[in-house]
């Protein structure tokens, strides 16, 4: 049986900063709020015409070049996305593959919001146990400042833009193994995070451009204590699962919606600030992208090593959750 090997992280951050500063211009807010708040300092915008795939397309050819493969290798490319290129069609995970010059190769979109990554790790998992696939590219890519009402003060200053990517690929050694992928979902909390028009409910229509439907509405402080309350079990499931305390866990890597949440999250799991990494005053909440942005800072700072235990943990739009516990297995 093929096992599912971790096999790199890289992460595209566009260079363009939009302070706390920025937002008390446009309204009514204050830094000393959004960072009490939230803990967020700054998040990173792409530019005009810059599009989600441009961000994972980026981020992508970092993770192919550490996990030391060639693209022509890479036989599936999943985009973890809420935020694509087009609404419907080609996916982003297409446009992806095209810029990587990957012209056959198996290429989709992933739409589970903020737990879109994990997600598609649980996918790729699948695909490489199952032996139908041997190198599989998954994106996380977000473009927020394309869906945000900028006259939104409950809402717009939480997101930024960003990407992440990995390479998950078979190998023989099950001490290199994915241990596990948990996701699940509650439509029944659909209302919680949503962008209302724009698609087959409410197509584009003057009163969907009017009302500003295309644009995310969430309602922040129900969202937290899900958000709070899911996080927690989630992992304590896993943990438990495996016979692990968190005491095993080198990079316990959350979603980064708000300093708030990691913390209390953090706190009621027992991991210490040495475990857990911590981007969201940085860049923000970048959706799909959060957490391979987050693993990819912790990887850049030296922190994680080969044979490291990372857990992800998310949490996002649907509602949808999940958690991933893996040894970090690049090659050399
Ligand atoms: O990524 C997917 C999952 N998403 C999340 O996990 C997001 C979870 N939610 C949150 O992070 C927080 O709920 C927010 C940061 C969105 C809001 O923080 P909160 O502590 O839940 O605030 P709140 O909505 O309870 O509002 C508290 C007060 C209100 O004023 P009153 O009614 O107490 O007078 C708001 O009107 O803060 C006011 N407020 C603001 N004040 C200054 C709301 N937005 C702002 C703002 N600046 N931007």
């Amino acid at each position: 049986m093929a096992y599912a090997a971790f096999r790199s992280i890289g992460a595209y951050i566009p260079p363009k900063i939009m302070t706390n500063a920025d937002f008390e211009k446009i309204i009514d807010t204050s830094d000393e709020w959004i960072t009490k708040r939230t803990g967020i300092k700054e998040r990173r915008l792409s530019e005009a015409g810059e599009a989600s795939s441009d961000l994972g397309a980026k981020a992508a050819q970092i993770a192919i070049d550490r996990a030391g493969i060639s693209k022509d290798e890479i036989d599936l490319v999943i985009c973890a996305t809420v935020t694509p290129d087009f609404l419907c069609m080609p996916s982003t995970a297409c446009m992806i593959a095209s810029k990587l010059e990957l012209p056959n190769v198996m290429a989709y979109d992933i739409s589970a919001a903020c737990t879109g990554f994990v997600y598609a790790v649980s996918v790729a998992k699948a695909f490489v146990e199952s032996g139908m696939k041997k190198n599989v590219l998954i994106v996380g890519a977000e473009t927020y400042s394309s869906i945000l009402d900028y006259t939104d003060r409950t809402t717009c200053f939480i997101f930024g833009d960003g990407a992440g990517a990995a390479i998950i690929s078979a190998t023989e050694d099950k001490s290199e193994a994915i241990i596990d992928v948990n996701c699940s979902s509650d439509g029944n909390y659909h209302d919680l995070i949503k962008t209302p028009g724009g698609g087959s409910l409410h197509p584009c229509s003057q009163e969907v451009l009017d009302q500003k439907m295309a644009c995310i509405k969430m309602k922040g402080n129900e969202t937290f204590k899900l958000a709070v309350k899911t996080l927690t079990s989630d992992v304590k499931v896993m943990l438990e699962k495996h016979n692990l305390t968190n005491a095993d866990i080198n990079h316990f890597i959350p979603h980064q919606a708000n300093y708030r949440i990691i913390k209390a999250v953090g706190e009621a799991l027992d991991m210490n600030d040495e475990q857990t990494v911590v981007t969201v005053d940085k860049y923000g909440n970048t959706s799909a992208a959060s957490i391979p942005m987050a693993m990819n800072y912790a990887y850049e700072q030296g922190k994680i090593k080969k044979g490291d235990n990372v857990l992800f943990d998310a949490f996002g739009g649907g509602l949808t959750w999940g958690s991933a516990l893996f040894p970090f297995s690049p090659k050399n």
